[in-house]
């Protein structure tokens, strides 16, 4: 495996997002949903660094059904979510790929009435996107590589690691 980006890194970009949310949103309140599972290291570190009055939701989007290219049918359950008509609300994803899965996520949560909807990435892969829009908040622009670490996962693995890794040829198991 290959670090892409070392924990300093992570840091510092999280700390810039945090910044330009903070800036967006000033002292107004927000409600946070963050994609699961993905986003749960993100969530952890982002939301201490926020000072504004914060509520914090999750609900859970799964597509990649394992495999790292293919994609399986979006399946949304917000069960979870807390009511959020007439707030504020900002999305939490680990990455932006093709774009389908937080374009079906803000379609879903556009339901719910909220008075904004706006979304935030950890990463975005270059020359990937397959939809019309773009994330508001990027951590970091990185190239067409299956990552893992800092919460990204492969079949589930690799999780936990501080640091975020592009896997290799050799590191992909063979069905
Ligand atoms: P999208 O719908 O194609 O934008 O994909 C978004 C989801 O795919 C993310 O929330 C991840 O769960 C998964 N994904 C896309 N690229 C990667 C990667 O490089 N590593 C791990 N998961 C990924
Ligand atoms: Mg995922």
């Amino acid at each position: 495996m290959e670090t892409l980006l070392d924990e300093k890194q992570l840091r510092d970009g999280v700390r810039r997002m945090a910044r330009d949310i903070t800036d967006h949103y000033q002292d107004r309140p927000l409600t946070i949903i963050g994609i699961l599972t993905g986003s749960v290291v993100l969530l952890a570190d982002m939301i201490r660094l926020l000072e504004m009055p914060l509520r914090v939701g999750v609900l859970q989007a799964r597509s990649y059904h394992g495999a790292t290219t293919t994609r399986g049918e979006l399946v949304i359950n917000d069960e979870l979510m807390p009511d959020i008509q007439n707030r504020e609300v900002l999305l939490v994803d680990d990455i932006f790929d093709t774009g389908y899965t937080l374009r079906e996520v803000i379609s879903r949560i556009k339901k719910l009435n909220p008075s904004s909807v706006l979304s935030a990435v950890l990463l975005h892969k270059e020359d990937r996107c397959e939809v019309e829009m773009a994330p508001d908040f990027v951590g970091f622009h990185i190239p067409d590589k299956f990552v893992v670490g800092y919460g990204l996962d492969y079949e589930d693995e690799y999780r936990n690691l501080p640091y975020l890794a592009a896997l290799e040829e050799a590191d992909l198991k063979t069905q």
